[in-house]
């Protein structure tokens, strides 16, 4: 299994390059089942969990091809000739589930492994089911499966979610696209992945009001067409490299990024003391003077997402004073934590909340990746740490992060990739 190894205390500076977002390319993929015509998606991220997706589709009966040589333009398009979603491909990522609205409103039927994904707390689909059965359909859960199916079409329906789950708003948009009637979709997540999505579907002949709140009222047509979208840049790829210029005291110009997207994240970091300006390309980004603590609170979009938490708690663990991190959206998500901790870092768990002790230095040691973010928060922390850091188990990270040592070495950062 791979690792990186990282010979920290140097000053990022240089321009990084950051790619479409992979939380809106994956639905914006099985968006691909609900039309018989081509959907072309550009600005693609070339990451394991794209892969995943396209072998997902494809055993669907949805080919997914290269358009241009550089993979970041994807075609998908064919026949719907299977509606099961097997335990083998869902079990590696949890964002498989996304195919359950699609196919049900496209075929009437699916068959789906519950999901596995990161190992960061229970995470139940029950706001995908329910809603799905609001609109019609009859939901069985057998040997691991959903099994869902509907008698004729899915039927337009009133659904207020109890909680502003991303998937689950994805899934009921997609779904409600090609129901019977009228879907109103109500206290939904607002996630610019999410406006993304039904960007994407208007493109395809989908009518879609309310996009960017969080109700949304959908009236379903007979069928959608083909398009060519182009994927959002990635926030939490832009947030995790803000905090790695910020961590080195370096300049970093992030290029594509958009500030606009970032919500709390741009917010907090300038509190703290990171310098932020807008560019006509992107986002420079820069350390003014000290870092110092700023609390935070993980909470749905706009507020701070969930998935720069382990990142902005490197950041604290080196600035001056005190912040406390609470989370909100997992349980479970501070195992990074203790390997932080390794290296030198104060921080004290208590339930979900976390009091951060900002250090002068950290120290490099082996450490363990664990999941997604987490191994991302272990790179950043080995940029900022003295001496050597080897970061164990990078598969999660080739989820989600797409040459991340390049672009770090191209900006002056020590780093490498170990092969075994
Ligand atoms: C998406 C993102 C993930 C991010 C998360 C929160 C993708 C591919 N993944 O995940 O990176 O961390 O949003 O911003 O876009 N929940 C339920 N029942 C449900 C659905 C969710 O209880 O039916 C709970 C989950 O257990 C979790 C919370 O709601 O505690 C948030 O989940 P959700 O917003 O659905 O996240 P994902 O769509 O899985």
């Amino acid at each position: 299994m791979d690792s990186i190894r990282i010979r920290g205390g140097k000053p990022l500076s240089g321009r990084i390059a950051i790619g479409g977002a992979k939380n809106a390319a994956l639905p914006l993929m099985t968006a691909g089942l609900l039309t018989e015509q081509r959907l072309v998606l550009e600005n693609v991220p070339q990451l394991a969990d794209i892969s995943t997706m396209a072998s997902l589709l494809a055993q669907h009966g949805i080919a997914v091809d290269n358009v241009t040589d550089d993979g970041r333009s994807l075609s998908l398009g064919g026949a719907i000739s299977n509606t099961e979603a097997p335990y083998d491909i869902v079990r590696k990522m949890r964002a498989s589930i996304l195919v359950l609205g699609p196919l049900l409103a496209r075929v009437g039927e699916a068959r789906v492994s519950l999901p596995g994904g990161c190992a960061i707390g229970t995470r139940p689909v029950d706001l995908h089911l329910k809603g799905l059965e609001q609109m019609g359909a009859r939901i069985d859960l057998d040997g691991g499966y959903i099994h869902a199916s509907v008698q004729g079409r899915l039927r337009g329906a009133t659904i207020v979610l109890p909680f502003a789950s991303v998937g689950a708003t994805e899934n009921l948009l997609m779904a409600a696209a090609l129901a019977d009637g009228q879907t109103v979709l109500a206290n939904v997540a607002r996630e610019p992945e999410i406006t993304d999505l039904a960007d994407c579907l208007v493109a395809m002949g989908a009518r879609i009001a309310g996009i960017g709140t969080d109700r949304l009222t959908i009236e379903g047509v007979d069928a959608l067409h083909g398009a060519t979208h182009r994927i959002i840049p990635d926030r939490i790829e832009t947030g995790t490299y803000a905090c790695a210029a910020a961590i080195t005291g370096g300049e970093v110009r992030l290029v594509n990024a958009r500030l606009d997207h970032l919500g709390a994240v741009a917010r907090t970091l300038r509190e703290a003391g990171v310098e932020m300006t807008e560019e006509a390309d992107g986002l420079l980004v820069r350390r003014a003077n000290g870092l110092h603590g700023v609390d935070v609170m993980t909470e749905p979009y706009p507020g701070f997402p969930t998935d720069m938490q382990a990142q902005y708690m490197v950041l604290m663990s080196v600035a001056e004073g005190a912040a406390m991190v609470t989370e909100t959206i997992f349980e479970n998500r501070f195992m990074h934590v203790p390997e932080l901790n390794r290296m030198g870092a104060r921080i004290n768990v208590h339930g979900a909340s976390a009091i951060v002790r900002g250090v002068s230095a950290l120290s490099g040691a082996p450490v363990m990746a664990t999941d997604l973010r987490a191994s991302v928060s272990l790179i950043l922390a080995g940029l900022a740490a003295k001496g050597e850091t080897v970061v164990n188990r990078v598969y999660h990270l080739d989820r989600g992060y797409e040459a991340v040592e390049q672009k770090l070495a191209a900006c002056g950062a020590d780093i490498e990739r170990l092969s075994r």
